[in-house]
């Protein structure tokens, strides 16, 4: 197994390319088999998770090219309607093909993901969603069956507004008879360029960036050329980077969604600049403590509620870390203290009594966001970092230790 290997309090200077983004391709390659055409996607991110998904594509049959960052997806081979449980455990994301395939084929079968490394994370919304626009949804033996050859329109309102069911549900509903109107609607950036996408497909949807969406259905949908948003997750942790150790420019980056985030860097003390597809960001002269709540889009994302913790162990004063989102997404939190920080949880909210200053040593990796953290917290701390487990960096992070040395960091990757 590999671990990075990180000798902080190193400055970071320099360029850094945001690559596209991960919770926006995975369900557009998923829409690509809404077609028996040849989907093309560009500026598709080289992840762990773009790789299962291509996995996944194949076990249903579609036809699959990955060359320099484009995707071709050829849906008119598409004669395997099952999501196996080996693909759908490691991926949650894999549940995205349930949508495109029962509205398409009238029948899927997804196996149901389970817990994921920091809690219980249910599909009630897809079921429940599915089950609105009239399919028979049973449980067999691990596998969601979800039946119905003829889905119709459907008033559907989310308890929350859940990324991945609207998706889901939005991908069933473009090829159901009559009119959906989905309340309570998620309108993360990648939700609406899912939205794009589809009615560059000829889908019929109305209300994006807005939190309710109304679809009208069509009878079929052509395949389509897109290239895929930038990564506002990974461009957020280069940024928290940035306002800690150094004067970094992000290119192919999209300051528009990262507004709060930004504003957030700025009460730190952090210095930046924007233009359009760039944003530039030097280090704070003073640090402060800051308060961050994770809400839904355009609010703090709960996928910066790790590093930011990294961020504000920092500071010489008390911040408060709530997750709204999550309320038991904190298994960084030990590996955080191990290096010196002071955090402590109580139920969804941390409270980081900032400690100055980190001291190097060895952590594991819990899962994506919680690698990042530790890898933030290491460029920051004194002497040597090592980050074991870093396979959940490689599903969300292209090429991370490349780019960050590119910055001047000392981190490198190691064999075990
Ligand atoms: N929820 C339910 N029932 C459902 C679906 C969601 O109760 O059927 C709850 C969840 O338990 C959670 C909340 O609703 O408390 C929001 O979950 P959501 O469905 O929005 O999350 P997701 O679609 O499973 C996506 C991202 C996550 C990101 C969340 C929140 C993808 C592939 N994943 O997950 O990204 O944290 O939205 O923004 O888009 C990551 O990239 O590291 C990651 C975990």
């Amino acid at each position: 197994m590999d671990k990075l290997v990180i000798h902080g309090k190193k400055p970071l200077k320099g360029t850094v390319e945001i690559s596209g983004a991960k919770n926006a391709v995975l369900p557009m390659m998923t829409a690509a088999l809404l077609t028996d055409g040849i989907t093309i996607i560009n500026k598709v991110p080289d992840l762990r998770d773009t790789r299962t998904m291509i996995r996944l594509l194949e076990i249903v049959g579609a036809g699959v090219e990955f060359e320099n960052g484009t995707l071709k997806i050829d849906g008119s081979t598409v004669n395997k309607l099952e999501a196996p449980y080996d693909l759908v455990k490691t991926m949650r994301a894999s549940f995205y093909v349930m949508g495109p395939l029962l509205g398409r084929f009238g029948e899927v079968k997804v196996s149901l993901p389970g817990g994921c490394a920091w809690g219980p994370r249910p599909v009630d919304f897809h079921l429940m969603g599915m089950e609105k626009l009239g399919a028979n949804v049973t449980l067999e033996q691990g596998y969601i069956l979800a039946q119905g050859s003829s889905l119709k329109g459907a008033h559907i309102c989310f308890d929350f507004p859940s990324v991945g069911a609207t998706g889901n549900v939005v991908m069933a509903a473009v090829l159901a008879k009559g009119t959906t109107v989905i309340e309570h609607a998620a309108k993360e950036p990648d939700i609406v360029q899912l939205c794009e996408m589809l009615n560059k497909m000829g889908a019929k949807i109305s209300g994006l960036n807005t939190s309710t969406l109304t679809i009208n259905g069509v009878d079929e949908l052509n395949p389509v050329e897109m290239t895929v948003i930038p990564d506002r997750i990974e461009a957020g942790t280069f940024l928290m980077a940035g306002a800690a150790l150094g004067d970094i420019t992000l290119n192919h980056a999209e300051p528009d969604h990262l507004k709060t985030v930004l504003d957030k860097l700025e009460e730190f003390g952090a210095h930046y600049t924007t233009e359009p597809g760039k944003i530039n960001i030097k280090k704070a002269d003073k640090v402060n403590a800051v308060d961050v709540t994770t809400e839904v889009y355009p609010g703090f994302p709960t996928d910066l509620q790790a590093q930011w913790m990294a961020l504000m162990s920092i500071t010489d004063g008390q911040s408060i870390v709530t997750d709204t989102v999550y309320h038991d997404r904190f298994t960084h939190i030990p590996e955080l203290n191990r290096l010196g920080a002071n955090i402590f949880l109580h139920d969804n909210v941390a409270t980081i009594q900032g400690t100055k200053s980190l001291k190097g040593a060895q952590v594991m990796s819990t899962d994506i966001r919680a690698s990042a953290s530790l890898i933030l917290a290491g460029l920051m701390a004194e002497g040597q970092t090592d980050v074991s487990r870093i396979y959940h960096i490689d599903r969300g992070y292209e090429k991370i230790e490349e780019k960050f040395s590119s910055l001047g960091a000392e981190i490198y990757r190691v064999s075990e």
